[in-house]
């Protein structure tokens, strides 16, 4: 048999984290390889390849079982340091039975009659925070406005109470925008135990005074054996969706706003045909494919791409290389708006696969066209843009301060919230 390859790739390296297109581009000539980094993990960058493990979970588990030195693992499931305190697995982190019946209960308040019956509320909160700032001619893009909206649907879509949205957009951002270690992430760190706790008495309210809420149906779930989830099992789903649907959503209507911010041809075009959205959201979401990596645990021996893998070890996939490998899009590193077909797949493949796709696509269309209407000349400060510094698993901006021409009010005086 012959040697493994093995590749010089550290995803918490500051070269990987300022370079990664061009790493993933270099690492796609052998698309699935292994690095020695952090105890050693395969990286699999090809599209084929990347969408062959997440279809198969009999072969790649999506448990992870590899603990790390003081609570803290470098590489975790989602290839990002793992502190004390954050919950695994949830719903991202179980294979089988659970996970088909974690996916059965909250599936239908992810599907898109639900979405649909969301976006008039989505719409509301898109008018209510432009109108916060249209009359000063100025705002910062994430903090008010792409920041606030999925923060404030993902607490409706779990049943949360709506009035704490931006605790948890707050933190949640803090802790997907800085490196480990700053100021800014240990400060949203040190508030997770609270915000854990506070889940947990929202899940303890829910199975004494039931309602017709996701939170509700969780903890009601009966599994196979007659048992209900236990509140670590509950914290961990909790985790999963507010995480899932806070940041991620931020993050692709940030990168895009800014995308058609600087490049005025394809703002205007998108701005006059408006029918063109549903592909440019599929070609932004293949582009930045905001939740770069996760990884896969090996469930027992399989080949790979003429590699042998063995059980127990970690696989490192790549969403963000799959999406730009030239075997299957032309021109890659151009964002195209009417690029079809379009195989991305930024939300996953298999039974893995995003259950909050249709949110996130309804939400990205609702906010970007009102500003395309509603702030049509918005500039972004080019020097004053900041973005994520140091996570090797999602991309986003961290502020983005932009100017326009002020315009009146639209909606109540009152919160739609
Ligand atoms: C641009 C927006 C989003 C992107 C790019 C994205 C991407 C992804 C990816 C790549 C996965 C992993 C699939 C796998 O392991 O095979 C995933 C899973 C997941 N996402 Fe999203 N996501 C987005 C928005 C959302 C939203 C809005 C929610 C919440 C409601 C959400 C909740 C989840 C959950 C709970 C999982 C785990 C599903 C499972 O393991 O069965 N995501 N997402």
């Amino acid at each position: 048999m012959t040697s493994r390859p093995v590749v010089d790739l550290d995803h918490h390296s500051r070269d990987y984290l300022d370079h990664r297109l061009e790493r993933w581009s270099e690492l796609r000539r052998c698309p699935v390889a292994y690095s020695e980094a952090h105890g050693g993990f395969w990286v699999v960058s090809g599209h084929e390849a990347v969408a062959r493990v997440s279809r198969d979970e009999e072969d790649f588990s999506s448990v992870y079982r590899r603990a790390g030195p003081d609570g803290v693992d470098l590489l975790g499931i989602a290839g990002v340091p793992r502190p004390r305190g954050i919950p695994a697995a949830g719903i991202a982190e179980v294979d089988g039975r659970l996970h088909q019946a974690l996916r059965r209960t909250i599936n239908p308040f992810m599907l898109p009659g639900a979405v649909a019956e969301l976006e008039p509320l989505m719409a509301g909160l898109t008018t209510w925070f432009i109108d916060a700032r249209i009359e000063s001619g100025s705002m910062d893009m994430v903090g008010d406005l792409t920041n606030p909206v999925p923060a404030v649907i993902t607490m409706k879509m779990v049943g949360l109470p709506l009035e704490n949205w931006a605790h948890y957009g707050e933190v949640f951002h803090a802790m997907v925008a800085y490196r480990p270690g700053d100021p800014e992430w240990n400060g949203a760190m040190a508030k997770v135990p609270d915000m854990m706790a506070g889940l947990l008495a929202e899940a303890e309210d829910r199975r004494r005074r039931p309602r017709d809420d996701l939170l509700t149906r969780l903890v009601e779930l009966e599994l196979d054996d007659g048992t209900r989830l236990d509140y670590e099992q509950i914290g961990a789903v909790l985790w999963n969706l507010v995480g899932g649907g806070l940041d991620t959503t931020t993050s692709l209507t940030s990168l895009a706003l800014h995308h058609l911010a600087t490049h005025p041809d394809q703002r205007a075009r998108l701005a006059a045909e408006p029918d063109l959205m549903p592909l440019a959201t599929e070609e932004f979401l293949r582009y930045y494919s905001v939740n770069e990596t996760l990884s896969r645990t090996v469930a027992r021996d399989v080949e790979l791409g003429g590699q042998r893998l063995k059980a127990g070890e970690v696989v490192l996939l790549s969403w963000l290389s799959a999406n730009h490998d030239e075997s299957r899009f032309d021109s890659p590193g151009d964002i195209v708006l009417d690029r079809s077909p379009n195989p991305h797949l930024a939300f996953g493949v298999g039974p893995h696969r995003c259950i909050g796709m249709h949110v996130a696509r309804t939400m990205f269309r609702v906010v970007v066209s009102e500003v395309l209407r509603r702030l049509p000349d918005y500039q972004v400060d080019p020097d004053a843009t900041r973005f994520y510094s140091g996570n090797p698993t999602l991309t986003g901006v961290v502020s983005m301060p932009a100017t326009f021409t002020p315009g009146p009010r639209l909606g109540p005086k009152e919160r739609p919230f």
